[in-house]
């Protein structure tokens, strides 16, 4: 594959010229934020709601927004078009910048560092989602804010690898007794023929994906609610689903080593993925964000 064209405080380059200094804090400290954002035959999947989430999240840190939605919108469709379009992954970033010295404290002057990529976006294979995957719960180790996207992601690499080490695609992460979301994704259940997720807080990521599924839910008439998740309701659901943008809906079939429900992905979930394809259909043809 050619050299992708990427985006680096506004200029447009082949990845290999692409330069940021060692000092930058998005380097030295995790000093960012960031997003993912799918595209689907060249469309952004529900850019609005990435770009508002960007600005909570460096409201968040306390870093000035760099650009203005409608300049994010001219960049990331350059950035799609540079790339050929189709079905992408956007990935964006901003840092607080290189400053001369390190210093925790935040330094003065320093332009924020703005960096985009857009690589294929593969959507997950077949064989995953009509077998489904395998979960394990981990104790949820991280800050508490986790509503924040920032790039300080060594927590969740660290619950992700234990996960994967035991042959799993995903740590569901439990606080308190409490379900709060996967490594990097959002969780659903369907529990007593309901749809339950999370509510949102300081303790999850209000996932872009996880918003369109409660949309869904509600357009179809499937019972849902934003409601806490014990773990006794977490071994009695009978589906358990991963949301993200790179994962879509993905179905859980074994949790700590048990079947969920029948041990395949679950009716609940093939009509919800029926309206989620429907969606990112009338995304592509570009009546809907
Ligand atoms: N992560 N929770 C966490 C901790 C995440 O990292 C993600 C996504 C989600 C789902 O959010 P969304 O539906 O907006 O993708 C929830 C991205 C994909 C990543 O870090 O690569």
């Amino acid at each position: 594959m050619s050299d992708p064209i990427v985006y680096l405080n506004h200029e447009f380059m082949p990845l290999a010229e692409a330069r940021i200094s060692p000092l930058d804090r998005g380097f030295l400290f995790a000093d960012g934020v960031y997003e993912v954002i799918p595209v689907y035959a060249g469309k952004s999947f529900r850019l609005q709601g990435h770009l508002d989430r960007l600005k909570r999240s460096l409201n968040g840190i306390r870093l000035s927004p760099p650009m203005t939605d409608a300049e994010w919108r001219q960049a990331i469709e350059t950035l799609i078009n540079h790339n050929g379009g189709g079905e992408l992954s956007i990935y964006l970033q901003v840092t607080r910048g290189a400053a001369p010295h390190r210093d925790h404290a935040f330094p003065d002057g320093t332009e924020p560092t703005v960096f985009m990529m857009a690589t294929p976006r593969k959507p997950p294979e077949p064989g995953l989602l009509s077998e489904g995957v395998r979960a394990i719960t981990l104790d949820d180790i991280r800050w508490r804010y986790c509503h924040l996207k920032t790039v300080a992601l060594l927590p969740n690499i660290l619950l992700r690898q234990e996960a994967v080490d035991a042959g799993c695609a995903e740590a569901i992460l439990i606080r308190e007794g409490l379900v709060t979301e996967g490594a990097a994704s959002n969780v659903f259940v369907i529990h007593d023929g309901k749809l339950l997720t999370p509510p949102r807080g300081p303790l999850l990521l209000p996932g872009i994906t996880r918003d369109l599924l409660l949309e869904l839910a509600k357009e179809h008439g499937i019972p849902c609610r934003e409601s806490e998740i014990t773990l006794d309701q977490l071994a009695e659901a009978s589906e358990i689903w991963l949301t993200s943008s790179t994962r879509e809906i993905l179905p859980v079939t074994e949790i700590d080593g048990r079947p969920v429900g029948s041990g395949e992905p679950g009716p609940i979930w093939a009509a919800m993925m029926g309206h989620y394809r429907a969606y990112t259909d009338r995304l592509r043809s570009g009546e809907v964000e």
